[in-house]
C-alpha cells in the first residue's frame, strides 16, 4: 500500500467531514468522505422509489457508479453534493448503510480508491473494517450538544434554519443506530488515538492530526 493513509471515524457532527477535507487540502493527499457515498445510494434508493427495507431492492448498485472526487460526489457523473444533504437523506440514510450488500459494495470501492497515494479517508468503520493496516487512526469524539449545535451552524449558514431539539434528536438517533447495528457498527479501532473535540476549534484539531501524521511519517519513513 504505497502513501500515507490516514483514517478518521466518529459520530454524527464530530467533525470528520471538514477536519478530513482540510487536512488533505494543507497535505496536497486525496480525501474520501465515505459518508457521502453512504448517502449517495440512499438518495439514489429514494429517488428509483425502492421499498428502502427491502435489501435486495438494492441490486440496482450494480450499474451504478458512485464516486467521491475533490469534495465532490457523483452518480453517474451527476453531481449530487447537494442534494444528499436533504432531510430525507439523513433520515434514511442509517437504515439503507446497515444493509450488507450496500456495506460491501461500498468497503470494496472504498478499498480500491485508497489503494494508490496518501489518503485521508472518513467514517465510521474506516480504521476498523476498509483501511485497519492505516499509518494512523483518528477517532473523533465531542458531546451531543456540541455536535448539534455545530450542525445547526452548518444549516443556518446553507441558510436552512434548523430546530435544536430536533437537530439533537436526530443526531442521537443516528448514533443509536450506528453503534448497535450488526454490520460494522461504528466502534473505536483498538490502535486509534482518541480526541474529544467538544473543546477544540477545527484549526487546533487539524494542527493536532498533522502533528500526529508527522510523528508517524518520521517513525516509519513513509
Ligand atoms: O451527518 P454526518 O456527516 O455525521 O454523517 P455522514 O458521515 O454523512 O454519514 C451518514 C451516515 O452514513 C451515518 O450516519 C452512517 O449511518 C453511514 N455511514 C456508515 O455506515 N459508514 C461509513 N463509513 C460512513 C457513513
Amino acid at each position: 500500500m504505497p502513501g500515507f493513509k490516514l483514517a478518521i471515524d466518529g459520530p454524527a457532527g464530530s467533525g470528520k467531514s471538514t477536519i478530513s477535507s482540510l487536512i488533505a487540502k494543507k497535505m496536497g493527499w486525496t480525501h474520501i468522505d465515505t459518508g457521502a457515498m453512504y448517502r449517495a445510494v440512499t438518495l439514489q434508493a429514494i429517488e428509483q422509489g425502492i421499498d428502502l427495507n427491502d435489501e435486495s431492492a438494492y441490486s440496482f448498485l450494480e450499474t451504478s457508479h458512485i464516486h467521491y472526487d475533490l469534495d465532490k460526489i457523483f452518480i453517474n457523473d451527476r453531481d449530487v453534493t447537494e442534494d444528499i444533504r436533504s432531510d430525507a437523506v439523513t433520515k434514511n440514510v442509517s437504515l439503507v448503510s446497515s444493509f450488507p450488500y450496500v456495506r460491501k459494495r461500498l468497503v470494496s470501492l472504498q478499498k480500491k480508491a485508497a489503494e494508490e497515494g496518501n489518503i485521508v479517508m472518513d467514517g465510521r468503520d474506516i480504521g476498523t473494517v476498509v483501511l485497519p493496516h492505516a499509518d494512523l487512526k483518528i477517532f473523533l469524539t465531542a458531546n451531543v450538544e456540541e455536535r448539534a449545535k455545530r450542525r445547526l451552524k452548518e444549516n443556518l449558514k446553507k441558510g436552512k434554519q434548523s430546530e435544536m431539539e430536533k437537530v439533537i434528536e436526530d443526531i442521537a438517533t443516528r448514533d443509536q443506530k450506528d453503534t448497535t447495528r450488526k454490520e460494522s457498527p461504528l466502534r473505536i479501532a483498538e490502535d486509534a488515538i482518541i480526541l474529544d473535540t467538544t473543546h477544540l476549534t477545527i484549526e487546533e484539531v487539524v494542527s493536532k492530526i498533522i502533528e500526529l501524521t508527522d510523528k508517524k511519517e518520521n517513525k516509519h519513513g513513509v
